[in-house]
């Protein structure tokens, strides 16, 4: 088993990730939008601007231009998992972590009428987020429930593609998460997921900060032990490609997790990046 089988106190860290993300569902229009102060906390290292949320530059102009502020404005991932999945019509995606549901709007343009998209995550506020935001965008085909991405509210072999943008970071039974997305996805099915991943490990004084986990960096797997698992798990076909963060947002991530001990921004950008991460169900 890896380090990431977590000597942790794993209610402790899913309380703190749950109230980090419950306040930015909360104080949305002060977070990553108008009107935010820099430097409040938003979600994985996006502090608030008040142009524009950072995450824009993750994504194609013309997606992230169609959707309403009020999907964008709560969009706190670290990658853009929609494009990685190449969605075609009629699939039926799941969304880990679907927050306030920007990627399931998107999913849920690409598979269209005939196919649907479930978005899961384990914070209440950002579901009533999400929900709200379903009827803004006008979309029938999407779909969000309250649940655990360890334990999922989903059947076994009933999903074509399960997304994820910065939150399998967060969990602290990495190995579990794994598993239940192997089990939901139909044989041959696919994960394409963006996350926070490490080259090599963190320090101790990061990993044990409650905010650093809720920040996206104190969870995050090294790359190389991330692939072991996957394979371990049984998946096949495992891709992992870093996408490098700028020292900008590297350095909102550390000012965001109150971090202040010894590593630098420029230790960090070495150490933590964003990753793409595809792999398959065996048939
Ligand atoms: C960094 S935000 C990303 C949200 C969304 N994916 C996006 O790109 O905007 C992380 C989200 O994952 C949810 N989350 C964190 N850990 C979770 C878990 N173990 N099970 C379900 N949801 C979780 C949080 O509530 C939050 O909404």
């Amino acid at each position: 088993m890896t380090s990431q089988t977590i000597n942790k106190d794993e209610t402790k860290v899913r309380q703190a990730v749950r109230e980090h993300y419950a306040g930015a569902a909360r104080n949305v229009s002060g977070c990553c939008g108008g009107g935010g102060e820099k430097g409040s906390t938003c979600g994985c290292g996006h502090s608030a601007s008040a142009s524009e949320p950072s995450t824009k530059a993750l994504y194609s102009a013309e997606d992230f231009n169609a959707l309403p502020e009020d999907v964008t404005n709560i969009s706190l991932g670290c990658g853009d998992p929609v494009t990685l999945a190449s969605l075609k019509p009629g699939q039926t995606v799941l969304d880990l972590g679907s927050g306030g549901g920007i990627d399931c709007f998107l999913a849920g343009k690409k598979v269209g009428p005939t196919g649907k998209v479930i978005g899961v995550d384990m914070t209440p506020e950002m579901l009533d987020k999400a929900r709200a935001n379903k009827v803004k965008v006008g979309v029938e085909n999407v779909e969000f429930r309250l649940g655990e991405i360890e334990h999922l509210p989903v059947s076994d072999s009933s999903v074509d593609v399960v997304i994820s943008n910065c939150v399998i970071n967060l969990s602290t039974d990495k190995p579990q998460v794994l598993s239940e997305i192997l089990r939901v996805l139909k044989p041959g099915g696919r994960m394409a997921v963006s996350d926070i991943v490490t080259s090599g490990d963190l320090p101790a004084e990061v990993k044990a900060s409650m905010s650093a986990w809720a920040g996206c960096i104190a969870g995050a797997m090294d790359a190389d032990e991330m692939t072991t698992l996957l394979k371990e798990t049984g998946f096949t076909n495992i891709a992992l490609k870093p996408v490098y963060f700028s020292e900008e947002m590297v350095a909102d991530a550390i000012q965001q997790a109150d971090y202040t001990g010894s590593l630098t921004s420029e230790d960090l950008l070495k150490t933590v990046f964003s990753a793409n991460i595809s792999a398959e169900k065996p048939e």
